[in-house]
């Protein structure tokens, strides 16, 4: 085992309030050490106590690792096409799922892995050291089941979304796919998975659907994340807080009593601009919740069809420049709300027994996220107290 030493941090944000300032709990020329994969110590950069290896930060900020706690990454084929078609004026409703599900059902297992591992790296060199990957474009018992594989091999927090769409084969049989999806499907894949999902929404599945599905998952011992209202109010936010699901993402749609429900709640909204920016929709009212003490998570949702984005850093610039987050909040979002999402107190913040996943900026302040959109400020990256191979080609391997 060995002791890392990160030192002359210019600017350190913890997320823990017991170590610095608010709920950043940040502190100025400081540094941490990292033994193993745990932090062991965070305090001042001129009383860092001997380690094996020490990094010099040379007066960069650093940042508790991102927690993406929402990503499509495994599927094959493009929609760029379908992306230019919106720009003309199309507009989305789900109906390009199918298209990826095509393309992911012709190809191979190992195809579908490198696609999801490049995927992967991409967002490991911008800094995201805890990622959530979904099933959903299988849409059958074996090819859903083959998704959780691929998607097991990359991460511990796998997604069973089996209710993502009605495959073509199904249309005329929904009420027997609904009842696929909760029975053999999710007995396929439950064992690789530790959340279930479904897509509440017009054009997918309502709420007499979802619910049957996350009563199944729930029964199967898995914890329920749900993608709702992103593009009409569903019912779904208030299915989220009826099922104790862990996390309600997009809520793009959202009414005062759906806000009310989800106040001073565990049941985290995961906000995902990514998807308004590439779809040109409204953003959600993000202000809103925070004032009404909601807890909010920002992800990328990448995924083919509403937003290819593997940046945190960017996800984090539309947060501030487009919700009226401010930095802080918005860094605060991408990384412990991510953790809160997932249920998880060992990411998210650089508290002492955290797991050492950091980012070394190329600038002197956090701010500089929003500030320099469109530049990769991330000069280091370390998961676990490893750096993070930062070459283009380097294959991303999970270590869990
Ligand atoms: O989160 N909304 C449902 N699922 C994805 C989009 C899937 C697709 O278009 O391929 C989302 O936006
Ligand atoms: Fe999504």
């Amino acid at each position: 085992v060995v002791s890392l030493a990160v030192i002359n941090i210019g600017e350190l944000t913890t997320n823990d309030p017991k170590i610095g300032r608010g709920a950043t709990g940040r502190r100025e020329r400081a540094g941490v050490v990292i033994d193993g994969s745990r932090v062991v110590w965070v305090g001042d950069s001129n009383a860092v106590p001997a380690a094996d290896i020490a990094i010099d930060a040379m007066g960069a900020a650093v940042l508790p690792g991102f927690v993406d706690s929402h990503t499509h990454l495994v599927f094959a084929g493009d929609r760029s096409g379908e992306f230019e078609s919106r720009l003309a004026g199309l507009r989305y409703d789900g109906g390009g799922i199918l298209s990826t599900v095509d393309d992911t059902r012709a190809a191979t297992q190992i195809e579908l892995d490198n696609l999801a591992r490049a995927r992967l790296g991409e967002m490991r060199r911008q800094g995201t050291t805890t990622v959530e990957i979904k099933s959903g474009y299988g849409l059958s018992v074996d090819c859903e089941r083959t998704l959780c594989e691929v998607a097991r091999g990359l991460t511990d927090e796998v997604t069973f979304l089996g209710a993502h769409a009605l495959p073509r084969e199904y249309v005329n049989r929904r009420t027997e796919y609904v009842e696929l999806v909760g029975t053999s499907m999710l007995d396929a894949c439950s064992p690789l998975c530790r959340w279930a999902d479904v897509f509440c929404d017009i054009g997918a599945f309502d709420v007499d659907e979802s619910r049957s599905v996350l009563l199944a998952a729930r029964a199967a011992g898995l914890g329920l994340r749900i993608h709702a209202n992103q593009l009409a109010d569903s019912g779904g936010i208030a299915l989220a807080v009826e099922l104790g699901a862990a996390s309600v993402d997009h809520c793009t749609f959202m009414s005062t009593r759906d806000r009310d429900l989800l106040s001073g709640g565990d049941t985290v909204v995961t906000l995902l601009p990514g998807a308004e920016f590439c779809t040109q929709s409204r953003y959600p009212d993000a202000r809103a919740l925070i004032e009404a003490s909601v807890p909010v998570a920002l992800a990328t949702d990448c995924n083919p069809g509403t937003s290819y984005v593997t940046s945190m850093p960017f996800v984090i610039a539309l947060a501030v420049r487009e919700m009226g987050l401010s930095v802080d909040e918005a860094v605060l979002a991408a990384t412990l709300g991510g953790a809160r999402a997932l249920r998880r107190d060992d990411v998210g913040h650089l508290g002492v027994g955290a797991r050492g996943d950091l980012s070394i900026l190329e600038a002197p302040r956090a701010a500089h996220i929003a500030y320099r959109p469109g530049s990769n400020l991330t000069r280091c990256v370390l998961r676990g107290g490893v750096p993070v191979d930062m070459a283009p080609d380097a294959s991303a391997r999970e270590v869990t």
